[in-house]
């Protein structure tokens, strides 16, 4: 691909951004369809933020993909924040139409595209969530909206009520927020139709690790880990060792990044070909 004075510019900010994949799923999908653009990771100070959103509008950055630790106090300085949004109090993603800058949170669509395309019926099911962190914020919103009741752990007790607490309000949603301790989880998860480990516990290098004992978990339950390195993790081989449907978290994090391509280009990226560059880029299995 060759770059001319016409190449236009997406990019992220965040801090830290050195590890970041988006620049690696996102240039090739960019490439693939001829589309003349250019996706750079910037390294941004939170002291420097609205620096960093004028210079958006001054340099003309089309679009910009928002991480930690931004993703909420970067909202006072946009336009037009999508209502969804505003709600969940967190954007990931911001259209610049001519300077005037509009923010929404594809981490929740995301999320809802790959349970829906995996084939997971949210509707009036009972939800079981283990962490209550950023993850588990966008999760629980989008949630709210279908299931009929969200059970969430995590082992401060207090977050996850505050957070329940809050969802609950705003969403007019039946969530509850506990401790998490292993008789609180074998507790729920037998009436629980959808299990979401939202907690790094299973992460590389900690592979061994597993939030759910596995003579807790049972068929019906359809198993979703936001984890996505590994690919498989403790979790989900043990769930599908005994019939549960699965997700990894690799759909969530190539699906925001697919619903931003569309929303910023009017084009539909190469899905496999992104999720084929994370899993190269990150040496997963
Ligand atoms: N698929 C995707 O698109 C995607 C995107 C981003 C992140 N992720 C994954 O999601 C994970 C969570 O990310 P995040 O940003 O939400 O992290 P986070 O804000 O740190 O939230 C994790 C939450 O889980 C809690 N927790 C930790 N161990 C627990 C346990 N044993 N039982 C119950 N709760 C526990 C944490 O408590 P403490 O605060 O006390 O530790 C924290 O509240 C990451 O590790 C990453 O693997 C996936």
């Amino acid at each position: 691909m060759t770059f001319t004075g016409k190449t236009q510019t997406f990019c992220l900010i965040g801090q830290p951004v050195e590890h970041s994949m988006s620049p690696t799923m996102w240039n090739p999908a960019l490439q693939e369809l001829g589309l003349d653009f250019i996706y750079i990771a910037f390294d941004v100070h939170p002291d420097q933020l609205k620096e960093a959103i004028n210079g958006i509008r001054a340099l003309g950055i089309k679009g910009v993909n928002v991480t930690i630790p931004h993703k909420e106090k970067v909202m006072s300085f946009l336009d037009e924040i999508d209502p969804f949004a505003q709600k969940l109090g967190a954007i990931n993603t911001i259209k610049n139409e001519d300077g005037y800058l509009k923010a929404r949170n594809t981490d929740a669509d995301g999320a809802k595209k790959s349970l829906l395309d995996a084939g997971c019926i949210i509707s009036n099911k009972k939800v079981l969530m283990i962490g209550a962190g950023g993850v588990a914020r966008a999760l629980c919103y989008m949630l709210s909206e279908e299931a009929e009741k969200i059970v969430l752990l995590d082992i401060i007790e207090e977050k996850a009520r505050k957070l329940a607490n809050e969802v609950k309000e705003k969403m007019n949603a039946d969530i509850i927020g506990k401790l998490s301790n292993e008789s609180t989880i074998e507790e729920e998860i037998k009436s629980a139709d959808i299990l979401i480990n939202a907690t790094p516990i299973g992460m590389h290098p900690k592979t061994d690790a597993t939030p759910v004992p596995k003579n807790f978990l049972h068929p019906d339950l359809f198993v979703f880990d936001v984890v996505y390195n590994p690919l498989i993790t403790k979790l989900l081989k043990e769930a599908s060792e005994i019939g549960c449907e699965t997700l990894s978290g690799l759909d969530m994090l190539v699906n925001q990044g697919v619903i931003a391509f569309e929303w910023w280009t009017g084009k539909s990226p190469n899905a496999e070909l992104m999720k084929t560059k994370i899993i190269d880029f990150l040496g997963i299995k």
